[in-house]
C-alpha cells in the first residue's frame, strides 16, 4: 500500500533493508496549457524514478517532499510509474548508520500528479513582521515565486478577505515579487489558534493557503509569542502510529490519536523528533494551537568532513523550510540532535543556522545539545555548547535519574548557564513497560518511571532560565537498538504510553504538572 512503509505490512520485511520496486500504471488525458508534476510527500531514503521506461529522477533524503516534472514524459493513454526505493542505510548519508529509530522504508507519504497552468505559483511565503505589536494594526511580509514560462513582468495578488487585503505586485525578471502590507489579524496562539484565507494568484494559477499571523522571538531568558512570555509544555514525538503492530503515520486518523494524546497531556508544544514529519502533523497541530519544533535527521555521527553529505543535509534543511514556513505554530528550527563536539562539526552546523536565517528571519533556531559536567563530584551541571553562540535558546537532552545516575541524583545536581537565553530541555525520561509494577528503584517498572518524572520536574524547579521542556517520548517507539527480551522486545520503552496507547503512572504525573 502506498502511502506506507513496507516494514510494517509485511512480517517478512520486518527488517528488510536494501531495494524494492513499485509499480503504477494509470491513465493520462493531455491539456493543453498545462504542466504535469509528480509530488512526493516523502520516500525512505532513496529513490529511482522510472516514467515509461525511462529514468526520470534520483532523490536522497527520508523525511521531505520532493517535485518532478513530467509534463514530457507522460503520453496519452496509459502510462506505467516505476519508483526503485532503497532504505539502506549509509555512513555518509543523513541520518547516518546508527540512529534509535526504526529504519522504516518506503513510499512513506502520498504520490500526487499535479496538473497546472504553464505559468505557475511556485512558491510562497507569508509572515506577520518580527517588529510587529501583540495586537492591532501590522506590518505583513510576502514573496511570491512563479515557475514554468513568461514569469517575468507577471501580475501577483495575494489577497486575505476576511482581512480586507488585495495587495498587487509584479513580479522581476526571474518571476519574483515581494509584497508588504499593513492589517489587523487576530494573533495565532495555543488559545487563539486563528488561520486565515490567503489566496495567491498570478497568470492562470491560483493557490490559497490557511495562514496564522504571530511572532515569536526571544528576550533575555524568556520566550515570547505575540510578545508575551510564554512557557513550552511539551513532548517529543516520532512519527509513528498507536498501534499493536505501529507504522510510519499515514492517515489523519493516526495523526488525531497522536494529538489527543498531547492536548489530554495538555501540551500547547511537540518537539517532531527526529526528522520533518508528515505535512499533515504540522497542519493539524496547527488548527489545535500547538506549537512545533521541527527538525532535520542530522542525528549523532554525521560525517561533517563529507561535502556531499552537508549539501544533502542543508537541502533537506531547506525542503523542510520551504514546507513549513507558512506554518505558524512553528516556533523552532532544529538543525541537529546530540551531535559530537569538534570543529568540523560546528562549522557544519553553523552554516545550517545561517541558511535557516536567511531563508526565515523570523523564527528562532536551535539544536538538541547536551549537558556536560562542570565538576562530577560536585554534581555541577551546565550545558555550555560552543554552538550556542549561534542558537536562540539553550535546548538540550539529560537524562539524569536513568543514563545518568538514579532518580534521587536529581536532588543533587545544580545547573547553571554560559549565558541569558532561555532553557528548553528537549528530552528528559526513563523507560517502563505499561502494566508492570514494582519498587520504585527497580528500572522499568512504572513506579521507577514516575519518580523519575517526580524528581526531574522538582529538579528543573530550580533550573535557572527554564522555559520549557519535552519528556522523551510520547509513546514507546520501534528502534534496532532495544533488544530486552519481555521488557523492550524492539521498543525503545520511554513512552509517557505504550504502544498501543495505554497510559504510565508518568503520563499523569506530566499531566497534572501541566494542568
Ligand atoms: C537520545 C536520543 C533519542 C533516543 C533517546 C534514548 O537522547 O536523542 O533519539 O531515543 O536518547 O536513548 O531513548
Amino acid at each position: 500500500t502506498v502511502p506506507n512503509d513496507w516494514n510494517s505490512q509485511y512480517e517478512d520485511l520486518y527488517l528488510y533493508e536494501g531495494k524494492i520496486w513499485y509499480r503504477r500504471n494509470f491513465d493520462f488525458i493531455p491539456q493543453a496549457g498545462k504542466r504535469h508534476f509528480l509530488h512526493f510527500g516523502a520516500v525512505n531514503y532513496e529513490c529511482e524514478v522510472g516514467l515509461n521506461g525511462e529514468l526520470i529522477a534520483r532523490h536522497e533524503g527520508g523525511y521531505t517532499p520532493f517535485d518532478i516534472e513530467v509534463t514530457d514524459f507522460l503520453k496519452e493513454g496509459n502510462n506505467e510509474l516505476t519508483v526503485i526505493v532503497d532504505n539502506t542505510r549509509r555512513r555518509d548519508a543523513v541520518p547516518t548508520v546508527n540512529s534509535d529509530w526504526w529504519n522504516y522504508g518506503g513510499i512513506t507519504r502520498s504520490v500526487e500528479l499535479l496538473s497546472i497552468p504553464d505559468t505557475y505559483v511556485r512558491n510562497y511565503y507569508v509572515a506577520m513582521d518580527k517588529s510587529a505589536p501583540s495586537s492591532g494594526t501590522a506590518l505583513i511580509n510576502a514573496w511570491v515565486q512563479l515557475g514554468g514560462e513568461d514569469l517575468a513582468s507577471r501580475k501577483v495578488t495575494l489577497a486575505i478577505p476576511e482581512l480586507d487585503v488585495e495587495a498587487q505586485a509584479v513580479t522581476d525578471a526571474d518571476g519574483y515579487a515581494e509584497l508588504s502590507f499593513k492589517a489587523d489579524p487576530g494573533r495565532w496562539s495555543p488559545e487563539t489558534p486563528v488561520l486565515y484565507d490567503v489566496i495567491v494568484s498570478a497568470a492562470a494559477d491560483k493557490v490559497s493557503d490557511r495562514i496564522g499571523f504571530r511572532t515569536v522571538a526571544v528576550k533575555g531568558d524568556k520566550i515570547l509569542l505575540n510578545g508575551k512570555q510564554i512557557f513550552l509544555r511539551g513532548c517529543a514525538v516520532h512519527e509513528e502510529s498507536i498501534s499493536q503492530n505501529p507504522e510510519r503515520v499515514n492517515t489523519r486518523e493516526e495523526v488525531e490519536a497522536l494529538l489527543d494524546v498531547a492536548q489530554e497531556m495538555n501540551c500547547n508544544f511537540l518537539r517532531l523528533a527526529h526528522y520533518p514529519h508528515n505535512e499533515m502533523m504540522v497542519r493539524m497541530a496547527e488548527e489545535r494551537g500547538i506549537m512545533v519544533w521541527d527538525e532535520i535527521p542530522c542525528y549523532w555521527s554525521i560525517m561533517w568532513e563529507n561535502q556531499q553529505t552537508y549539501e544533502n543535509t542543508q537541502q533537506q534543511l531547506v525542503d523542510m523550510i520551504s514546507r513549513d514556513m507558512n506554518r505558524a505554530n512553528v516556533i523552532i528550527w532544529s538543525v541537529a540532535n546530540e551531535t559530537p563536539r569538534c570543529p568540523e562539526r560546528l562549522e557544519f552546523l553553523r552554516k545550517l543556522i545561517d541558511k535557516c536565517r536567511e531563508m526565515d528571519p523570523t523564527r528562532l533556531v536551535s539544536a538538541a545539545m547536551e549537558k556536560r559536567y562542570i565538576d562530577r563530584e560536585a554534581g555541577l551541571l551546565t550545558m555550555d555548547d560552543e554552538l550556542l553562540e549561534y542558537a536562540d535558546i539553550i535546548s538540550f537532552n539529560q537524562y539524569v535519574g536513568w543514563y545518568d545516575g538514579s532518580s534521587d541524583k536529581c536532588d543533587k545536581v545544580v545547573w547553571q548557564f554560559p549565558m541569558l537565553k532561555p532553557v528548553l530541555v528537549t528530552e528528559f525520561g526513563g523507560g517502563a513497560v505499561y502494566g508492570n509494577h514494582g519498587p520504585d528503584t527497580e528500572r522499568f517498572t512504572e513506579e521507577y518511571m514516575e519518580k523519575l518524572y517526580i524528581k526531574n520536574l522538582e529538579m528543573f524547579s530550580r533550573m535557572p532560565q527554564f522555559s520549557g521542556l519535552c519528556p522523551w517520548v510520547l509513546k514507546d517507539f520501534r528502534s534496532p537498538k532495544r533488544h530486552l527480551a519481555g521488557i523492550q522486545d524492539d521498543y525503545n520503552r520511554k513512552g509517557l504510553i505504550s504502544e498501543k496507547g495505554e497510559k504510565k503512572k508518568a503520563f499523569h504525573v506530566m499531566r497534572k504538572y501541566y494542568e
